[in-house]
């Protein structure tokens, strides 16, 4: 008689467990997720991105720009997305962060994407997941490696301007201080050297050259570790004293498209950022070996670096029930909805005027 019920509460506590189990395993992220709420998904980014891309080729480079700042700071959340705000919840943007700040380009083009999508699905697709599917496609329209975009990545409800602050790297720390920032997020020296390759294309302002190329810590002199005609070149473009705002292209001879010429530059002293040249030009490092072997074969850096853009766009993703998917990329849905409220009271106050006058 008593073993009934221990028998019945042992199956629910299997119940319970594999329930458990299984919702985890169902919380992983999954190239097929938007199989049956979204199948074209993919196709409808890529066309939006291939519009934008064909009259501002640069974007490609500042969509996957805007992935890895996305993903550095309370993960794959598109928290970089959200704008400041008082009400529902104070929210502190990240966009204006100091590694943010006049610096990341794409947000309306994300605008764009998620109008698109919305359209054909509203209501199913994460802001987070369109930055990361826009990155991938900036790399297969940009010339590099394609890969199948895990999914299902669910949307923040917070940002944070402080750890936008702390946790992206600065193109003047030491590569100690890169491998940690990127270790901090589950990165290893092979990633940062991948995922460095992304300088591969853009551009960068002479704010972030300008020490190197006149008083290199303070020295007086330029940065060693430059070559000395780039130098030359680079000067011409980036004046001593100058506002800092020209930009200058990573790359020289290729300077919209991802290949492996970012390594083989950083073998002959014509990394753009120091934080570049450092992978190559500090004595001693395990990056050295990992530049030479991107710079000889293309193809192991494409296959490293669809490796590590996977495993970025993992960090700290929410799933299952976790966060949300926005409406509107730029607001948590509350505020959305605070907004929408606040048009119709106008359009509703708008029409008693209307009616009182008539
Ligand atoms: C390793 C540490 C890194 C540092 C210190 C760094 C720093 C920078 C800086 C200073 C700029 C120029 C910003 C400006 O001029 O406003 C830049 C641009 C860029 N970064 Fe990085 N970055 C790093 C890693 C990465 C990673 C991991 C990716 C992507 C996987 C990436 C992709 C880009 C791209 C594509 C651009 C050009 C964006 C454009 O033209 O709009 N960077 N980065
Ligand atoms: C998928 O999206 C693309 C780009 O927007 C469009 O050309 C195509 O017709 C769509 N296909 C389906 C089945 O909706
Ligand atoms: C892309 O550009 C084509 C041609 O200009 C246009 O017909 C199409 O509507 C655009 N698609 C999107 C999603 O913006
Ligand atoms: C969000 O903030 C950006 C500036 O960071 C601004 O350009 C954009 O218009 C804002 N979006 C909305 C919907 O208010
Ligand atoms: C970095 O991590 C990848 C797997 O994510 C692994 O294949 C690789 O060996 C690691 N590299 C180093 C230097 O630890
Ligand atoms: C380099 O910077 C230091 C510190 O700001 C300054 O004292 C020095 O005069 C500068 N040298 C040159 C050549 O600009």
């Amino acid at each position: 008689m008593r073993s009934i019920p221990v028998t019945v509460a042992a199956l629910c506590y299997v119940v319970v467990v594999f329930g458990v189990l299984s919702f985890s395993s169902n919380a992983e992220l999954d190239p097929s997720f938007y199989k049956n709420t979204c199948p074209n998904v993919s196709s409808i980014v890529r066309e939006v991105v291939r519009n934008v891309s064909k009259k501002d080729p640069r974007m490609l480079a500042s969509l996957i720009r805007l992935h890895f700042h996305d993903c550095f700071v309370l993960g794959c959340d598109a928290s970089i997305l959200l704008n400041n705000t008082d009400t529902p919840t104070k929210i502190e943007s990240e966009q204006q962060a100091a590694p943010n700040d006049n610096s990341i380009r794409g947000l309306d083009v994300v605008n764009q994407i998620k109008t698109a999508v919305e359209k054909a699905c509203p209501g199913v697709v994460s802001c987070a997941d369109i930055l990361t599917l826009a990155a991938e496609i900036s790399s297969v329209l940009g010339g590099g490696p394609d890969w199948k975009v895990p999914l299902g990545r669910r949307d923040g409800v917070t940002a944070s301007r402080t750890l936008a602050n702390q946790n992206l790297p600065s193109p003047f720390s030491s590569l100690d201080k890169l491998k940690s920032a990127f270790a901090a997020q589950g990165l290893n020296t092979t990633d940062l050297v991948a995922l460095s390759g992304a300088h591969t294309f853009g551009r960068a302002r002479c704010t972030f050259v300008t020490s190197r190329l006149y008083n290199f810590s303070n020295s007086g002199k330029p940065d060693p570790t430059l070559d000395t005609t780039y130098l030359q070149q680079l000067r011409g473009q980036c004046p001593n004293g100058g506002s800092g705002n020209n930009l200058v292209n990573f790359e020289l001879t290729s300077p919209d498209t991802i290949d492996n010429d970012y390594y083989s530059n950083l073998k002959v002293k014509k990394g753009l950022l120091q934080s570049d040249q450092e992978l190559f030009s500090t004595s001693g490092a395990d990056t050295i070996s990992i530049v030479n072997t991107f710079a000889n074969n293309q193809d192991a850096f494409f296959a490293n670096f669809k490796a590590s853009m996977i495993k970025m766009g993992n960090i700290g993703v929410k799933t299952g029930k976790d966060g949300e998917v926005r409406k509107q990329c730029n607001f948590i849905n509350k505020k959305s909805a605070e907004l929408d409220l606040a048009s119709v009271v106008s359009k509703e106050s708008s029409q008693e005027a209307m009616v009182s006058s008539f």
